[in-house]
C-alpha cells in the first residue's frame, strides 16, 4: 500500500469530470486500499478519486469512529433526494483547515457497485448523506467551497495559495538540504 498525494484547492484537476469505472480488477483493488490508507492517515471521513488525480467515479467513505467501517461507491448514482435539508460545517482533505456550513439533502437514495462489481442501494442520513453528497460532488469536479460566497471562496482560495508557496518553499529549502 501507498499513501497517495492529495490535491489542494484551487487545483484545476479538482474540477475534472470522473468517467466511469469500467476494470474491476487488481488496479481497482490497490487503489481502493492506497485510497483508504491516505483517507485514515490524513485523518478524514471520505475521500474521492479526483482527490487524488484519478478521474474515474470511485468513493470511499468510513464515518464510523473505530474505523474499520469502509464503504466503497464505484460508478455511485444518487436515485432520490429528500425535500427536507439539513446544514452541516463541511471540511475537505483538499481544503485542509477550512470549515463551513452547506445544505444539502437530509437523506438520499444511493445505488451503486462495490470494489468487485456487485450493486447495491444505501439508504442514508445524518453524516453519511453529507458524506455521500459531497464526495459525489467531487466526481463533478465540484469542491464545497463553490457552495460558500464569491468573498469567501475568493478568501479561502487566496489562504491555499499562500499555504502552497510556503509548502514549495520548505520543500525548496529541504531538497537543498538546507535545515532551519
Ligand atoms: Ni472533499
Amino acid at each position: 500500500m501507498a499513501l497517495l498525494n492529495i490535491l489542494r484547492y484551487p487545483d484545476a484537476r479538482l474540477h475534472k469530470v470522473a468517467k466511469p469505472v469500467t476494470d474491476f480488477g487488481e488496479r481497482l483493488a490497490k487503489l481502493v486500499a492506497d485510497m483508504a490508507e491516505t483517507m485514515y492517515d490524513a485523518p478524514g471521513v471520505g475521500l474521492a478519486a479526483s482527490q487524488v488525480d484519478v478521474h474515474e467515479q470511485l468513493v470511499i467513505i468510513d464515518i464510523s469512529d473505530t474505523k474499520d467501517a469502509l464503504q466503497v461507491l464505484v460508478n455511485p448514482e444518487i436515485t432520490w433526494y429528500s425535500d427536507d435539508k439539513q446544514v452541516y460545517d463541511e471540511g475537505c482533505l483538499s481544503v485542509p483547515g477550512i470549515y463551513d456550513g452547506v445544505e444539502r439533502a437530509a437523506r438520499v437514495k444511493v445505488r451503486a457497485l462495490d470494489q468487485h462489481g456487485k450493486a447495491y442501494e444505501l439508504e442514508a442520513d445524518g453524516l453519511l448523506a453529507v458524506c455521500i453528497q459531497h464526495e459525489m460532488d467531487h466526481l463533478l469536479g465540484k469542491v464545497f467551497v463553490q457552495y460558500l460566497s464569491p468573498l469567501k471562496r475568493n478568501r479561502i482560495k487566496a489562504k491555499m495559495l499562500k499555504e502552497e508557496r510556503g509548502l514549495e518553499r520548505e520543500a525548496a529549502l529541504r531538497a537543498a538540504g538546507r535545515r532551519y
